[in-house]
């Protein structure tokens, strides 16, 4: 069996991991259920095709049995989200869990209690998956946010319980991250941001290889900039990566991949939301005063260059979106892959941050694909293989 719609179904119980490690508020409000509603699909299929489903997730990083981490304040949203009324168990693995599974009906809906409550789930302990595997007639996993975690949950459990298939969820990311990625319409621009190139330097190697321009955005365009020679006044450098930006830079000369660094900025006196602001041109930084956005002129040459693209990737903010007065940059970004995929450009955003700022300004319907996952979608973006899809059937 290679995918979710080969297999046979009906009747069985069928074990799915899904990723809802979703932000919980102090009185356990979901703040955000993209992760609950991005794993609909499988789990509606599954239902309507009579299979018996097992949910298992994580939630946060608990050590050992932490109330506070329970799945239990997620039951409400998910069964209303369903349109049916979805059983919790108080535990992931045991007796008690199997016979709520023995109890299933087809079409029926249990979620387990939180996988990480176990520490065998983070070592990947085989008789901890076995156990998650006697469960089950079969696997499927929809969890692409933790796919870059080679847990029992996520990987052991695939080895042991067959057949072991990607859900719709998991697929979609695939196709977009590394199929669209790596098979691209051209012209295919990224776009880059975030504070730091240290955590980027995978990313960009790796991209340098498949696109045809990278926009440079984010903190991490002043170790770019220092490397230039340009004054940067007190704006987040790291000094022990100015010769990899230069190293970059180079690279993507040969390669012949256009680089583009904003060629304005919007500096603050301070790192607030009520800083004193102005633009000023990307070499003539003061001192005493910080880069926190890309400037306009450099918003309108990025847009002009996007203009001319047919697939656009997207990962990590232009600025310091989170203050209103250094969101400009990221909301034109924003607004700019909006618009192009109305025109048939497809836009990927890659995960983190980026999401999060396509989401504040209400415009992650309009991309091709924004992913559910933050660290497994750059995993991904720098090329390594994730061991949550290397343990599946078809990988
Ligand atoms: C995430 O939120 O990125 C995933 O759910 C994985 O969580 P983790 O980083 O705690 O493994």
């Amino acid at each position: 069996v290679g995918s979710l719609k080969e297999a046979d179904v009906k009747g069985k119980r069928v074990f799915v991991r899904v990723d809802l490690n979703v932000p919980l508020d102090d009185h356990f409000h979901i703040t955000d259920d993209t992760r609950i509603r991005a794993a609909l699909p499988t789990i509606n299929y599954l239902i309507q095709n009579g299979a018996r489903v097992i949910l298992a997730s994580h939630l946060g990083r608990p050590k050992g049995v932490t109330p506070k981490y329970s799945l239990k304040p997620l039951v409400p949203r998910l069964s209303e989200l369903l349109g049916l009324e979805v059983k919790m168990a108080n535990d992931s693995v045991g007796p008690e869990v199997e016979k709520l599974v023995a109890e299933l009906p087809e079409g029926g809906v249990l979620l387990l209690e939180n996988v990480r409550f176990y520490k065998e789930e983070e070592k990947n302990d085989p008789e901890f998956a076995k156990k998650l595997a006697s469960l089950a007639d079969l696997y499927v996993n929809d969890a692409f946010g933790t796919a870059h975690r080679a847990h029992a949950s996520t990987e052991g459990v695939a080895k042991v319980l067959k057949p072991a298939v990607a859900g719709f969820l998991m697929q979609k990311e695939l196709d977009y991250l590394v199929g669209a990625v790596s098979n691209p319409q051209k012209p295919f621009a990224a776009i880059v941001g975030g504070s730091k190139v240290s955590s980027k330097i995978g990313v960009i190697e790796s991209l340098l290889e498949k696109v045809d321009m990278l926009l440079l955005g984010g903190g991490m365009i002043f170790t770019f900039y220092k490397a230039q020679g340009y004054a940067v006044g007190s704006s987040l450098v790291e000094e022990d990566k100015l010769d990899l930006a230069t190293s970059l830079m180079e690279k993507a000369k040969t390669k012949g991949v256009s680089l583009l660094l904003p060629t304005d900025v919007v500096i603050a006196d301070k790192f607030a939301a009520d800083a004193n602001s102005k633009i000023v041109p990307a070499s003539e930084i003061p001192d005493g005063w910080m880069g926190l956005d890309i400037g306009p002129d450099a918003i309108k040459s990025f847009g002009s260059a996007l203009d001319t693209t047919k697939t656009i990737i997207w990962n990590g903010p232009m600025g310091v979106f989170e203050f209103d007065k250094f969101a400009a940059g990221t909301e034109a970004i924003a607004d700019k892959l909006a618009e192009l995929s109305g025109k048939g450009v497809t836009t990927i955003i890659g995960g983190g941050d980026s999401v999060a700022a396509v989401e504040k300004v209400g415009l992650a319907e309009k991309m091709s694909h924004i992913s559910t996952g933050g660290g497994a979608s750059l995993e991904l973006l720098e090329g390594k293989q994730l061991p949550g899809v290397l343990a599946l059937d078809d990988a």
